[in-house]
């Protein structure tokens, strides 16, 4: 399968200032989904935006919202971000005792329900929500903030998960550390969707942006299962 890799790229690169203006850059760039990383300073040590800055945004593209919360506790905020126009929303294993429900809660909000997984946290805590999901994030970095170092360890996860999968119809998305470099290594694997931050926002403009996520693109196409 080649061609499928979609491209996220995560908007805590971008320039805040213009936040509006650089989500319609990177869709004129190329990119398939719009990748929202939320964190409240208390699930992740770095605070970022919250429900009314997506949905001051959600005019600006008709593309694939996909909404990475870093929260805790997440359940009360889930349908805030159902109503800011959020796609897709990713919840974190790690941040409360009610995975189950959190996956419910956003699936019966008309939403893809996803689950993401620090590097630490073994593929084992999916193995009874899988009828749940809609897609599993893995971190290749600790989260909290753009421009770390991919961990390449999480890549023999992505293996496992993929196997744990099996025919389901559940996407595998990495966040971190996602670069031309790395992006085959985590495709090879069985990942389809890729968040990048720093590796797509470089340069500043959109024609760099559009190279950037060509590159990463053509990269991970390549060594795609
Ligand atoms: C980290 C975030 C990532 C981050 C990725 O907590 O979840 O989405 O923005 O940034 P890069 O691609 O720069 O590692
Ligand atoms: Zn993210």
């Amino acid at each position: 399968m080649t061609g499928k890799t979609l491209i996220a790229p995560s908007v805590l690169s971008s320039d805040f200032s213009r936040l509006g203006d650089e989500v319609e850059a990177i869709v004129e760039a190329g990119a398939d989904w719009i990748h929202l990383d939320v964190m409240d300073g208390h699930f992740v040590p770095n605070i970022t935006f919250g429900a009314p800055v997506i949905k001051a945004i959600r005019n600006r593209t008709k593309a694939y919202f996909d909404c990475h919360l870093m929260i805790a506790p997440v359940d009360p905020y889930l349908a805030a971000f159902a109503d800011a126009g959020c796609d897709g929303i990713t919840v974190h294993a790690e941040a409360g005792p009610h995975l189950d429900r959190s996956l419910q809660t956003i699936r019966n909000l008309g939403k893809k329900a996803g689950v993401s997984l620090n590097p630490g946290t073994p593929e084992s805590v999916i193995e009874y929500v899988l009828d749940r999901l809609d897609l599993v994030l893995l971190m290749t970095v600790n989260p909290g903030f753009g421009g770390q170092a991919f961990i390449p360890a999480v890549v023999e996860k992505v293996k496992r998960v993929k196997a744990l999968i099996g025919d389901r119809p559940i996407d595998i998305e990495i966040d971190g550390g996602v670069s031309p470099e790395t992006a085959p290594l985590v495709t090879a694997a069985g990942a389809n969707v890729l968040v990048a931050g720093a590796a797509v926002f470089k340069g500043g403009t959109v024609d760099a942006y559009r190279s950037n996520i060509a590159a990463i693109r053509t990269a991970a196409d390549k060594a795609a299962l």
